[in-house]
């Protein structure tokens, strides 16, 4: 099964639901993509990919004029969201349980001001789903989108290197949104505009790290689950003592995309990358 497959992201999540909040990189990773997107009062944002909510959280509270939307196709993740929204007394955000790829079969919002996906559109067929989002937004309304560049984070770089010497080929989730030029190539294709690419930072805290095998055994499972007991374990004893070894794999490369819908745009000037 692939991580487009909805069955497999569907069991994947629910299975990660759990132990999802104490991700602290995903967290610095969802608020910095809020930051970028530079949200205002009185707009309507829909979170793809929302969840636990961690971005769909942090727009609803900057003003309670904003109305938040979060999507998802994992329930147990949902329901990880709706729990802290209310302990966190948010009236300004709603849960949907779909597929965010077709959101314009999900949501009914009409005029989309926002539309964030931290960390999520790797799952989806990217091309289609922007495409589909820029026909729920309104005029000049725009995406904001992060990706880890090619290559990263590094445990999950490590991760692939080594289930390649037992003879287990995983491909780079990251690779097809991993530099500029592919983000942008995406976001034209889709018929938008680049509004503005940063390449920056995320950092994994000793938690984070400490998680990294038991994160990847479980989106592998189905790859892993044709090494013995013994070639498996030797496997995990390899990559967590090179794990603890690698000087840099605390931080990843990442890149914050945000696009704009062409419709109502006059001024036609080129894309910043910071
Ligand atoms: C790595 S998590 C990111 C969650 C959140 N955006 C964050 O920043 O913490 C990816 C999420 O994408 C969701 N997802 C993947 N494919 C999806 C799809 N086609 N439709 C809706 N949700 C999907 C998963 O269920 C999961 O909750």
């Amino acid at each position: 099964m692939s991580a487009h497959q909805p069955e497999f992201v569907e069991h994947a999540f629910n299975d990660r639901a759990d132990t999802y909040r104490h991700s602290n990189w995903h967290r610095d990773y969802a608020e910095r993509l809020v930051q970028i997107a530079d949200v205002t009062a009185h707009t309507t944002v829909i979170d793809a990919c929302t969840g636990t909510g961690m971005a769909a959280r942090a727009i609803a509270r900057l003003d309670p004029t904003i109305r938040v939307v979060g999507v998802d196709m994992s329930q147990k993740m949902l329901d990880r969201a709706r729990h802290e929204t209310v302990h966190q007394s948010l009236t300004n955000i709603r849960f949907v349980h779909g597929d965010a790829t077709s959101l314009s079969d999900v949501i009914t919002e009409g005029d989309v001001d926002l539309i964030v996906c931290s960390a999520g559109l790797l799952y989806l067929p990217i091309t289609e789903a922007l495409s589909n989002w820029s026909s729920v937004l309104s005029a000049g309304g725009r995406i904001a989108f992060s990706s880890m560049a090619t290559g990263n984070p590094p445990a999950a770089e490590l991760f692939r290197r080594l289930t390649a010497d037992t003879g287990i080929m995983i491909d780079d989730p990251s690779a097809p949104l991993g530099t500029p030029g592919a983000c942008r190539e995406h976001i034209e294709r889709a018929g938008l505009r680049i509004v503005e690419i940063h390449e920056e930072q995320v950092h994994f805290t000793p938690t984070d790290l400490g998680s990294a095998w038991a994160v990847h055994e479980r989106m592998y499972t189905e790859q892993l689950d044709v090494l013995s007991h013994d070639a498996r374990a030797a496997l995990e004893h390899r990559f967590r003592s090179e794990l603890s070894e690698t000087v840099g794999v605390d931080r990843a490369d990442v890149l914050y995309c945000v696009a704009q819908n062409r419709i109502a745009i006059r001024d036609e000037v080129g894309p910043d990358v910071h």
